[in-house]
């Protein structure tokens, strides 16, 4: 059968290493079908608006969506396009993997950690945000739910199994903030109950920040609330050489959007400069996500061949090829 999937193409270097992912996806013989999209500056250039109706529409008809960086203009009263996305379709679940490769900047040779990241509750729910008029005292709500906290973390613990892993760390810090990091971590118990298999693991999040940096290799799938999941994840890529080599997808019930964790990068721009890495490995994560794992396979491991090699790569890379010869060095190997 021939999956659809829907493709924005965003701002900056967006259309450049969208090219460059389309073209590895067709030269892995994935056989999609593209249904093209505008969001971003683009989008408010044709349309009026960051993220027209039609686009909406897109991303709900098909299983996948894969996405270029947007540039958010600032000052202009818009609120961040992703943040809106996740809120409209519900993206519960932020899957940020990271894995150190041969060839880059990678601080450590075996990290291979998942952060699986609660994206709708938590410090970033925006709820109760008060400043007295003085100025002087600022309040926000941090909002758990039982259902939120059971609904991340049996995702993660699926997650886990689909993908072979042994472990899961709930992160938390239900010694301090023992309401809602105490809800969450109960339910973290309950869940990993249901999954004997799976060795289950807890741990409070500022000792998992000093772990995670003296020694990544006894991490495996991390899951945890929102503001410390957007937190630790970047930690993570800092790991493994920074946020060029990071990709995530954000998964809800009926949709999911699948990225780069970087930027539009308008300082490269068009000038054939940027690595298309991260989006590659967020389409890998897609092609996982669709039950396309053979694919997925012969990817990774021809981007992994290609950076190791380090012959016709990025200049991030410390190699001198643009991103055309970057990406046709990884079609050579399919
Ligand atoms: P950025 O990630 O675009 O750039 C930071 C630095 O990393 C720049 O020097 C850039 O040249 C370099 N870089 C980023 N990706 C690269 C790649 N693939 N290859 C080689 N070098 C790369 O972050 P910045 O400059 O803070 O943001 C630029 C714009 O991107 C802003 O408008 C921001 O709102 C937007 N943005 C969008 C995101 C998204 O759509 N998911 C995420 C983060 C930022
Ligand atoms: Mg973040």
């Amino acid at each position: 059968s021939t999956n659809t999937i829907t493709v924005i193409p965003g701002d900056g270097i967006g259309p450049d290493i969208v090219e460059a992912t389309v073209k590895v996806l067709d030269a892995a013989g994935c056989n999609f079908n593209y249904d093209y999209a505008d969001a971003g500056l683009a989008a408010l250039a044709n349309h009026g608006e960051l993220m027209p109706e039609s686009t909406l529409e897109l991303i709900a008809k098909n299983p996948a969506t894969l996405k270029g960086p947007l540039t958010t203009p600032i000052g202009t009263g818009f609120t961040s396009i992703n943040v809106s996305l996740r809120k409209q379709f519900n993206l519960y679940a932020n899957v940020r993997p990271v894995l150190s490769l041969k060839g880059t900047q990678a601080r450590f040779d075996n990290v291979d950690i998942i952060t699986v990241r609660e994206n709708t509750e938590g410090m970033y729910s925006g709820a109760g945000q008060v400043i007295s008029e003085d100025g002087l005292i600022a309040e926000a709500k941090s909002i758990i739910t039982r259902e939120g906290a059971e609904r991340i973390c049996t995702f993660a613990y699926e997650l886990a199994r689909k993908e072979g892993r042994k472990k899961v760390t709930a992160v938390h810090k239900a010694n301090i903030m023992k309401t809602t990091s105490g809800l969450f971590l109960q339910v973290a118990r309950e869940v990993a109950q249901r999954y004997p298999d799976i060795q289950s693991e807890e741990m409070i999040v500022d000792a998992t920040c000093m772990k995670l940096v003296m020694d990544p290799s006894q991490f495996d799938v991390i899951v945890t609330t929102n503001l410390f999941g957007d937190i630790l994840s970047d930690l993570c890529a800092g790991l493994v050489g920074g946020l060029g080599m990071a990709p995530g997808a954000n998964i809800g019930e009926q949709s999911a959007i699948f990225e780069a964790v970087h930027g539009s990068a308008p300082d490269i721009a068009g000038q054939d400069l940027a690595n298309p890495t991260a989006l590659i490995l967020g389409a890998i994560q897609m092609l996982e996500y669709l039950g396309m794992s053979e694919q997925a396979a012969k990817i990774r491991t021809a981007v992994q061949d290609t950076i190791a090699s380090g012959e016709n790569v990025t200049k991030d890379l410390g190699g001198n090829a643009g991103t055309k010869a970057f990406t046709d060095a990884i079609i050579s190997r399919l």
